[in-house]
């Protein structure tokens, strides 16, 4: 049953990108493709109201052997679909479809940070988790330090959809700069910016913001749509100032910066 699922949806794919009807949108641009197994813990996720309806497309990240990082948003119908460890869009190394009954979304909607409960998921070269921001260390706000973002689908409203996993790098501005452009910003968002044309679009929804460094961390999780296009900001939700429910619901958390 699960073999005939993932033929239907990822047949139906090929048929939803040319489809004007369908949801796709546009998602990162400016970027360039990941190189082999070097960003393991991004997982594709597919949704669809039902067999007939059109997909939606977002992402989502490892965090351990048994939970994904996303946004709440996409936790909205009966099951979806993880892709995980693959660098191919929707071709994943492995591929689950997970129930509601496996999904935590945070009683604050403006929040929208959601959990997904998995199957077990052992680690290799091919698939791993990136490490949310330590305890000692959640009030640090990464203002400055080089992120990378990744996701697949389009670089612009007009192209087909992705077919590897496309990478920015980009420096995490401070919430006054951002507020200046986005008035709506909140305290737990964390903006990236648009520098160099790069940035990510509404289909990258869910999908991991990065620190670059010798232990990279989780910072963000990719949020609201921001232009699409040109040197705009983009608006992530902070991991850091949701590590209490993040913890209450998956027991998922490092108390301190080299341990665990
Ligand atoms: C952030 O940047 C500072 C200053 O360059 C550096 O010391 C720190 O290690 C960086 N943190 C991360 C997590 O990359």
């Amino acid at each position: 049953m699960k073999l005939i699922f993932v033929l239907l949806l990822t047949s139906s794919l090929i048929l939803a990108s040319e489809d004007k009807k369908t949801k796709i949108q546009p998602r990162i641009y400016g970027g360039y493709r990941a190189k082999p197994y070097t960003v393991l813990y991004i997982v594709g996720i597919v949704l669809a109201e039902s067999f007939t309806s059109s997909l939606e497309f977002g992402a989502g990240t490892v965090i351990s052997n048994q939970w994904v990082l996303t946004v709440g948003t996409l936790l909205k119908y009966r099951f979806l679909e993880l892709h995980l460890g693959s660098r191919r869009a929707w071709w994943g190394y492995k591929i689950a479809r997970i129930y509601k009954e496996n999904y935590y979304i945070h009683p604050n909607k403006l929040h929208d940070v959601g959990l997904i409960k998995c199957p077990y998921m052992k680690f290799s070269d091919r698939l791993h988790r990136a490490r949310i921001p330590p305890i000692p260390v959640r009030d640090d706000r990464y203002v400055g330090n080089l992120t990378l973002i990744c996701g697949w689908g389009k670089r612009d409203r007009q192209s087909k959809l992705e077919k590897w996993l496309q990478c920015i790098h980009v420096v995490i501005m401070s919430n006054e700069e951002c507020a200046k452009i986005y008035p709506q910003l909140r305290t737990w968002n964390v903006c990236t910016s648009g520098e160099g044309e790069k940035g990510i679009c509404e289909g990258d929804i869910g999908g991991p913001v990065v620190t670059i460094s010798d232990r990279p961390i989780l910072v963000g999780i990719i949020h609201i749509l921001s232009g699409c296009k040109g040197s705009w900001p983009s608006i992530h939700i902070r991991t850091s100032d949701h590590l209490n429910w993040i913890r209450s619901k998956s027991n998922v958390y490092f108390d301190s910066f080299f341990g665990r």
